[in-house]
């Protein structure tokens, strides 16, 4: 007996979620298969890490973004690590995110929706299946999902179990995050503190006008009698790319409520520049999962292809369901985003833009270091605004790759990161993030663009 003849009168018939395995599918790790049937059964049996209830608020949310009515942002990691899920670090990238988002809700108006890259962002895709070192060739890192960073060919196995500990890794992660959101240290009076220190800072003085601008805003509201213990707490959404099909497939589930599929392993997931062929396993598999989605569109993106994307993943044209991710470069922005906007925009869809200043900016430092520049970051955003403003679209949000901590990874910003300093603490397995200051100076700065 087929699935869908036992379903009740008035329930959906189930999707084909198994499609995608007959189709391409690029990325993918070279699992044993026995070992990966033994996870996949265990993944199944493992609760959700979100609601599709939640999932559907944020789609809501998305959708005043869509309009303009809200601003997106959306960071973290390049790559989460299972060794970096600590609470000192994941508290310093919610906080991060959190101080962003109150510069930027002051200068937008509108409420943010924040979204960590976190919580699920372990697998990466790469240009290379392998890396040489020293004349010795070994399976490229693709993420502690995948395998281990250290160069030996025990840790660059591929190995499904690691599968379970990206999901334990991810629910131990969203579980503090959501203590930290609603347990009082998302306070916006104790956020702003924390911007006002950054902007007493000397180098940062071009910024502390704005800092008191908000302090005023905030004594204001407390004059008013603003319900202070209601902004205690923040919404905040997990997010990651959704690269490994066997684990995407294995966290979804069937919504009790509506019948309908929900990628229960985070609220939003984004099909990557590298994965998004039409005709491609992943462009399928998410195409029948309700989720908000994302997709990263690089340089090369035609108009057609855009378009194309729309009807597979978003045939409904439901607001919020969908967010592209332009990705195109400081120097190619101007000229490739307006033909997409601007066709995908007179089909009478309605997307969500965002802006992912990192991915078109890379790198290599005269001394190897994989990098970015700060002024490249900022010089797309610019950018973006410039395209969208002279559209007289709706430019919805930010994707960056950040961090709550110190490092030295890009190059630039008030604290001068030279080519010499990236050597001092360069951490990331994989893109370079903003530091902690850098992501700050980032949200003053579009601040600036926001208010025109
Ligand atoms: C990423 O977001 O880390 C990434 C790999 O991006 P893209 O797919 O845009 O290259
Ligand atoms: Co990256």
């Amino acid at each position: 007996m087929s699935a869908t003849s036992t379903q009740a009168p008035g329930v959906p018939a189930l999707p084909q979620l198994d499609a995608y395995r007959s189709l391409p599918a690029v990325q993918q790790p070279a699992y044993d298969e026995a070992a990966l049937a033994e996870v996949d059964a265990e993944l199944r049996t493992l609760p959700p890490l979100v609601f599709a209830g939640e999932c559907d608020i944020l789609r809501t949310r998305m959708a005043e973004a869509a309009a303009g009515r809200a601003f997106v942002l959306q960071g973290g990691d390049c790559a989460e690590t299972f060794g970096g899920a600590t609470a000192d670090g994941i508290r310093a990238r919610v906080r991060t995110i959190l101080q962003m988002a109150v510069v930027l809700t002051y200068a937008a108006s509108t409420p943010v929706v924040k979204m960590g890259r976190m919580a699920g962002q372990f697998a990466k895709p790469r240009s290379s299946d392998s890396e040489t070192r020293d004349g010795v060739t070994l399976p490229a890192y693709r993420g502690d999902a995948v395998n281990d960073f250290a160069f030996t060919p025990e840790a660059r196995a591929h190995d499904p179990r690691r599968l379970l500990k990206a999901y334990h890794t991810s629910a131990a992660t969203l579980n503090l995050i959501r203590a930290f959101t609603t347990g009082g240290e998302a306070d916006l009076r104790q956020v702003h503190t924390w911007n006002r220190g950054f902007a007493a800072n000397p180098a940062n003085a071009r910024y502390e006008a704005l800092a008191l601008e908000i302090d005023r805003a905030i004594s204001f509201m407390a004059a008013c009698g603003a319900d202070f213990d209601a902004l205690r707490s923040v919404e905040f959404f997990s997010s990651h790319e959704a690269l490994l099909l066997p684990y995407e497939r294995a966290l979804t589930r069937i919504d009790s409520r509506t019948g309908l599929p929900y990628d229960v392993s985070a609220h939003f997931v984004w099909i990557g520049e590298r994965t998004r062929q039409l005709d491609g396993a992943h462009v399928d598999l998410l195409s029948r999962v309700q989720n908000p989605i994302g997709v990263k569109l690089g340089p090369t993106t035609t108009p057609d292809d855009a378009l194309a994307l729309i009807d597979r993943l978003d045939p409904a044209r439901t607001p919020g369901r969908l967010t592209f991710i332009t990705r195109m470069g400081a120097g190619r922005i101007r000229d490739a985003l307006p033909a997409l906007v601007e066709k995908v925009t007179a089909s009478g869809a309605q997307v969500v833009w965002t802006c992912d200043p990192m991915h078109g900016n890379t790198i290599t430092s005269p001394s190897g270091y994989k990098t970015r520049r700060f002024d490249d970051v900022i010089d797309e955003v610019r950018g973006f605004f410039e395209v969208h403003r002279a559209l007289g679209t709706v430019p919805g949000g930010l994707h960056v790759e950040l961090t709550g901590g110190d490092v030295t990874e890009i190059l630039g910003g008030a604290g001068r990161i030279e080519d010499v300093d990236l050597a001092t603490r360069y951490e990331s397995l994989c893109d370079p993030r903003l530091n902690h200051q850098q992501s700050l100076e980032l949200a003053f700065l579009v601040a600036e663009m926001l208010r025109g």
